[in-house]
């Protein structure tokens, strides 16, 4: 079966090494994401493990047709029996481009049709198994929705903060700089904790998922003693010490990230204080990495004000942070600049929040 790892455009490389490394099979990077081989428990040890993935679908039928009544034909062959169960609620999305179906909605209700004909109910727009259907050049693709809610929601973040980074983002991010977990980490700004979370639960070995539910629970094929044995079976591993810190000036951003580091069982590892970054300095004598998103104008802030800020940035680093590794995501090349850093390496841009940001790497 072939499972298709969504992940954030821009991106696609990080996710497909990421999954390189977790030994999915087949992984080849595709615009928007990855695609591996896999069955269904590899499709579910993709949502458990991935972070850098936003979900995970499963391809369940590929064929061409021209016409609605073609689509509505095959859609009826399919064995819908084995894939969905008739007590749980289903949806259909449909999109179509450069193809001979042209109306989404139509082409949707023949795939509706044909599953309520094989399970006796009717489709539910609220329900989180989703059933996606694709026609590009005339060629149909059903695939379904292993994930249910998007993965950037581990579970254990209640805090959520001011302009908080994706959950999915901060791991490509942390990727990006070659973190994966032996070194301090250090976030001067870390609003709601969401780079410093990652960052320990990468260094412990801690599965994405652990947290939360995913629409496979609700399949036809899913056997729960798998299931709860593949969450149970993993071997985590513990810091000697702390190794994560994050500052920030704002109190309810430090108290607010303190709880979701407890929530998400790696408190022990991190510590969080209210500091600006005028007062920052390298929390250990071990030398690792500094990764934050500064606010940036269009989201937070007077741009006016925010270049002194970023110039504040580039001296702290400058002066006190020699031989460190310095990550940076910022939607403003002007305000990049302002650092006064050269960078080592500047990721292609990645829409997010309604902007385009990228990753700025320096060496100090
Ligand atoms: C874009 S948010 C960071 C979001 C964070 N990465 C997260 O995932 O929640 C920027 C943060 O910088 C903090 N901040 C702004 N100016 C600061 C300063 N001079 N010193 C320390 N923190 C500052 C803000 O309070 C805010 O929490």
């Amino acid at each position: 079966m072939e499972i298709f790892l969504q992940g954030t455009p821009g991106l696609e490389d990080i996710l497909a090494e990421e999954a390189r490394s977790l030994s999915f099979s087949g992984v080849q990077s595709v615009a928007g994401g990855v695609i591996c081989q896999g069955d269904l428990a590899e499709a579910m040890r993709a949502n458990l493990w991935l972070r850098c993935a936003g979900r995970v679908l499963i391809r369940i039928a590929e064929f061409r047709a021209m016409h609605l009544a073609q689509l509505d034909k095959r859609a009826r062959k399919l064995d819908w029996a084995s894939i969905l169960r008739p007590d749980r609620a289903w949806r259909v999305e449909a999109t179509c481009r450069k193809s001979k179906i042209y109306h989404q909605r139509a082409a949707a209700e023949r795939i509706e049709g044909a599953i309520s004909a094989a399970l006796g109910i009717t489709p539910n727009p609220e329900a989180l198994i989703v059933v996606k259907l694709r026609i590009e050049d005339d060629l149909c693709t059903l695939s379904l929705d292993t994930s249910g809610e998007s993965l950037h929601k581990r579970g254990a973040k209640e805090f959520i903060g001011k302009a908080p980074m994706k959950e999915t983002l901060a791991a490509a991010f942390l990727r990006a700089c070659g973190y994966h977990g032996g070194m301090p980490v250090v976030d001067p700004m870390c609003g709601s904790g969401t780079f410093l979370l990652e960052a320990a639960e990468i260094a412990a070995r801690l599965p994405a998922g652990r947290a939360r539910r995913f629409a496979f629970e609700d399949l036809a094929g899913f056997e729960s003693a798998d299931w709860s044995a593949m969450r149970r079976n993993f071997s985590s591993r513990e810091a000697e010490a702390v190794q994560f810190y994050g500052f920030d000036r704002d109190q309810g951003a430090i108290t607010g990230a303190r709880a979701n580091a407890e929530r998400a069982g790696v408190a022990e590892w991190t510590s969080f204080a209210c500091q600006p970054l005028s007062a920052l300095e390298p929390p250990t004598k071990q030398k690792g990495l500094v990764i934050l998103n500064p606010p940036y104008g269009a989201r937070i802030g007077n741009r006016k004000l925010l270049f002194g800020l970023y110039g504040a940035i580039g001296a702290v680093m400058r002066e006190r942070f020699t031989g460190w590794q310095f990550g940076m995501v910022t939607s403003d090349e002007g305000l990049a600049k302002a650092t006064g850093l050269t960078w080592s390496e500047v990721s292609r841009p990645v829409a997010f929040g309604g902007l385009t940001v990228k990753l700025y790497q320096s060496a100090l």
